[in-house]
């Protein structure tokens, strides 16, 4: 019975499979933190989530929910090895860190390395620097140098990419023979604001609408991809989950 004696009856009447999504206010969106993600958040990855919430660009930090759902994946599928395109002050590289296993290891790649020096204290702090192998510069040329040892195809169990939209596309191609069959690549922000699913003429930067447009061929690219499976879910700014089939 709800406040006042009238029943709620039926919650779900309205729906159909055209609207069946739950996070319709901040609302509900701070009850699924209060309630599940920040009481589980280790303390050194929310002092550098709040550290970060006040830089300037602080909105390119990766969500508290979205980290939790990477460390959920990475102790799921048993992760040793990883990969991270786009560290920023590191929020998302100590989450994958701290949920690998003690001799786990995750190269990140990021073209700033004083976005990844504010973080480094707190990754050193969490005790888990020993598994964070950080290299700067521009992440293709990084994954091509990775690619030209043989003894990396195949040897990745989970990628996360958080870096430069336009050239996903091309991450895809490179992570596909570095990750195993049977891994996982996690893409970031891959409903660009809702962007992807509103009309052509909608106004918006020219940086919305060359991302949105990447974003929207990465989807349908990945819908069609016969090489993996994918999964997307509606959390953060939208998240995609490839497990490589073949
Ligand atoms: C959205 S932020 C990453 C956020 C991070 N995952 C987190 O949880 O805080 C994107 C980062 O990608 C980096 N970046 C941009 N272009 C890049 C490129 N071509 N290669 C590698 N890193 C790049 C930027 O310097 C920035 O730090």
């Amino acid at each position: 019975m709800a406040a006042g004696g009238d029943t709620i009856a039926l919650v779900h009447s309205s729906m159909d499979s055209s609207n069946k999504t739950l996070l319709k206010s901040e609302a509900l969106y701070k009850y699924v933190l209060d309630t599940s993600v920040l009481p589980h958040e280790p303390e050194c990855m929310r002092d550098l989530r709040l550290v970060t919430d006040k830089h300037a660009w602080g909105f390119m930090q990766s969500s508290p929910d979205e980290a939790q759902l990477l460390r959920m994946l990475i102790k799921l599928i048993g992760a040793r090895n990883t990969l991270e395109v786009g560290v920023f002050t590191g929020y998302s590289l100590l989450a994958t860190a701290m949920a690998l296993p003690d001799d786990g290891k995750v190269i990140a790649f990021d073209i700033n390395r004083d976005y990844y020096n504010i973080g480094r204290p707190f990754i050193e702090r969490a005790g888990v620097a020993g598994k964070v192998d950080f290299r700067e510069g521009p992440a293709l040329e990084n994954l091509d140098a990775l690619l030209a040892d043989e003894a990396n195809l195949g040897a990745f169990d989970f990628a996360f990419v958080d870096a430069d939209k336009p050239n996903y596309v091309r991450y895809h191609e490179q992570l596909l023979r570095l990750v195993h069959v049977g891994g996982i690549i996690v893409y970031d922000n891959t409903l660009w604001c809702g962007t992807v699913a509103m009309p052509p003429e909608t106004p918006m930067s020219d940086l919305d609408k060359r991302f949105s447009a990447a974003i929207r061929d990465l989807n349908v690219r990945l819908s069609a991809d016969d090489r993996v499976e994918v999964c997307q879910l509606a959390i953060a700014d939208g998240v995609t989950i490839c497990r490589r089939l073949v």
